[in-house]
């Protein structure tokens, strides 16, 4: 029997963290955190909107908004607890909890509404055991934000329904919550700005609660919203679902991985794309950068292309935002926010790490430098375009967006007297920890593919071989070739910096991320499958895999040369990277703990691209099989061109068949 369920037993309040992210519903406007009903701000409770950014009093950046927490349920004095389970339903983003205490048992039930996006429900029942027991529910406004204070001007209003309505602080942007309820309680606590419904509870209980964000309260009973909201997630599992068969734990991290994916795509937007941490906090500043382009959309550019679209969409209209960059810095064209936010506006600031010793702010150049980002987005535009036939969206600002990353491209590039060839001099590549290379050979063959896709007339400098290793950047072979455990030995604080021109990795050849072997994957007919092989062996060992972007590149590479039992541990690494928890949630004193979208992504395109070996081939699709030997099958659906297809691997055949 297909696994479809998460649980975890025992009441572990301290485990908050990772359990906020491993059972966190979603619909791609709304995420809730998949925090326990009685837990307020100190536990990182959040209901976090989606395309809503804001600067916090005396902050330097903007973040996204918790809604106040409309979900708040809790028994009063708790007495102890005899069990206690947790539990997600991924196959339509249920989340339950079920506490047994001394006095009475509980039960609660909450969803993300996929049929209407602004509305949560949530369901109660309460037992008591004998004396009656008082419950408590309703709307805290007293809510967890990582850099200050969002909302202010607070006003609540009690009718037969409970409504909070704040401003966020510096924009003013109305954020209202509304709840009704199908019993009536005994009395309305208003505490600050808070509103709390009180039951005092003589015999079961059963409490229906539909709540509106930023919208008015539709009509329907718990019971409607519920069988609506399955009816879509039934849908989206028809086109996307992954089969594995032999291998129960990697099937059910890989849909488990989907259901992330699925739980924050912005189907309610025409244009929107999705943070790096997804609707898990504010972590990253709820920002998008390159992990949308290249890590999420090959699934949805497969499984739901208008999703793929609305990505495409959004860099198209916030190509202002790039084109301001990219004058900024005195270059012509479009020059793409490292961290996108409303607007295009880029979240990154010239110091975006604190330091840990000095609680001083680092100088960091992901801003500056990471100019990659501008080819990311048009490589993901071709590939959208490939698979999908979609030409249109270039009459509709494709076109344009590729004609200006060219042009940023053009005028960023340097070429040295008497050579016809450009280089690109100080950037950073994928790997952060080490910043102002000069032709990092991702962000070269990335640029290319820009001005190549413009129709652009240069040459860019390939890249250099030495020993059949691709070097990574100029002079990286120079650098100290050290052990990463040698590396780590050098730490002197365990949430120290790697990078940076102080940290320890800067002057050795241990890298952040998959960054040669990221261009081996995107440009794979560049290399032949023993290039692959020897740049793997000699990157790999190096490869801290401190981002969880790394792993996947790494998967995918290993299946290509052959090599499916080197890539199935990073595949499990990927796919159950929330799942697991743990992960790394500093880069210096800055919290970037969340959900991991990227590394769903990934585990997605290692099963597809890596374990089937789905890739176009003269404009058509085909495979070349890469199974790990724990693996007996993998089926998945497809969308090619409009055409519904139906891939099948096993160990001994492969093949793509049309619906
Ligand atoms: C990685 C970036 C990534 C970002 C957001 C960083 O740690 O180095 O490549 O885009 O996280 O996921």
């Amino acid at each position: 029997m297909e696994k479809w369920i998460i649980t975890r037993e025992g009441y572990e309040p301290e485990e908050y963290t990772d359990n906020g992210n491993r059972f966190l519903i979603g619909n791609g406007l709304i995420g809730v955190r998949g925090t326990l009903e009685e837990y307020t701000a100190d536990k990182m409770v959040a209901i976090n909107l989606a395309g809503i950014y804001d600067k916090a009093p005396g902050q330097t950046w903007r973040e996204p908004i918790n809604a106040p927490n409309a979900f708040f349920a809790k028994l009063e004095n708790q007495s102890s607890i005899l069990s206690h389970k947790q539990s997600l339903n991924i196959a339509f983003g249920l989340h339950s909890r079920e506490t047994d205490y001394e006095n009475a048992t509980l039960r609660i039930e909450r969803f993300c509404s996929m049929a209407e996006p602004n509305i949560l429900c949530q369901k109660i029942s309460i037992t008591p055991k004998g004396k009656p027991v008082t419950l408590i529910c309703g709307i805290d406004s007293e809510i967890w934000d990582i850099n200050g204070t969002h909302l202010t001007d607070f006003k609540t209003s009690v009718t037969d329904t409970l409504r909070v309505s704040a401003l966020t602080s510096e924009q003013r942007i109305p954020i209202t919550v509304t709840e009704r309820c199908n019993r009536t309680a005994d009395e309305v606590r208003e505490i600050r700005s808070s509103l709390f419904r009180v039951f005092n509870v003589k015999e079961k209980l059963v409490l229906e609660r539909i709540i509106a964000i930023n919208s008015e309260l539709t009509p329907g009973s718990y019971d409607e919203k519920l069988s609506a909201h399955k009816k879509i997630w039934e849908r989206l599992w028809e086109n996307s679902e992954v089969k594995i068969k032999g291998d129960d734990k990697a099937a059910l991290s890989l849909r488990y991985s989907l259901y992330h994916l699925h739980s924050i795509a912005p189907r309610h937007a025409d244009s929107l794309s999705i943070p790096a941490r997804g609707l898990s906090g504010q972590t990253y500043k709820g920002a998008i950068f390159w992990d949308t382009e290249v890590f999420l959309m090959p699934f949805f550019t497969l499984t739901e292309p208008a999703v793929a679209r609305k990505f495409i969409k959004y860099r198209i209209n916030t190509l202002g935002g790039a084109r301001e960059k990219a004058a900024e810095y005195g270059f012509d064209g479009a020059f793409f926010a490292w961290e996108s936010q409303d607007g295009g506006v880029d979240g990154c600031t010239d110091f975006n790490v604190v330091d840990v010793f000095t609680n001083r702010p680092v100088r960091t150049y992901f801003r500056d430098k990471q100019i990659h980002i501008s080819g990311d987005i048009v490589y993901a535009l071709g590939k959208y375009i490939d698979w999908t036939g979609d030409k249109n969206i270039l009459e509709n600002g494709g076109d344009e967006l590729i004609r200006a990353c060219a042009d940023f491209y053009r005028s960023r590039a340097y070429s040295r007297p008497g050579s016809d060839k450009l280089e690109f001099t100080d950037v950073v590549g994928p790997d952060e920890y080490h910043e102002r290379v000069y032709n990092n050979a991702f962000t070269n063959r990335i640029a290319a593919y820009a001005l190549e896709k413009a129709g652009y007339d240069c040459k860019v400098r390939e890249p250099i071989f030495k020993d059949g290793i691709v070097e990574q950047f100029d002079g990286y072979f120079n650098l100290e070739d050290v052990s990463l455990a040698e590396v780590r030995s050098r730490l002197k604080h365990p949430r120290e910096y790697w990078g940076t021109q102080s940290g320890v990795a800067f002057s050795t050849q241990i890298i952040k991320q998959a960054d040669v072997i990221a261009l081996m994957h995107l440009f794979q007919d560049d290399f032949t499958d023993d290039i692959v092989k020897n740049n793997w062996e000699y990157y790999e060992p190096r490869t801290e895999h401190g981002s969880s972007l790394s792993a996947c590149m790494y998967a995918l590479t290993a299946c290509r040369f052959g090599k499916p039992d080197l890539a199935y541990p990073l595949f499990m690494k990927s796919a159950r990277s929330d799942l697991d928890g743990g992960g790394k949630s500093w880069a210096g004193n800055v919290y970037i703990g969340g959900t991991h979208p990227a590394a769903a992504g990934g585990a997605y395109m290692i099963a597809t691209q890596g374990f089937a070996g789905l890739s176009l081939q003269d404009g058509q699709p085909v495979l070349k099989p890469s199974l790990p030997e724990q693996i007996e099958s993998i089926k998945f659906p497809l969308i090619f061109r409009g055409k519904h297809m139906h891939v099948n691997v096993t160990h001994d055949k492969a093949e793509i068949t049309q619906n």
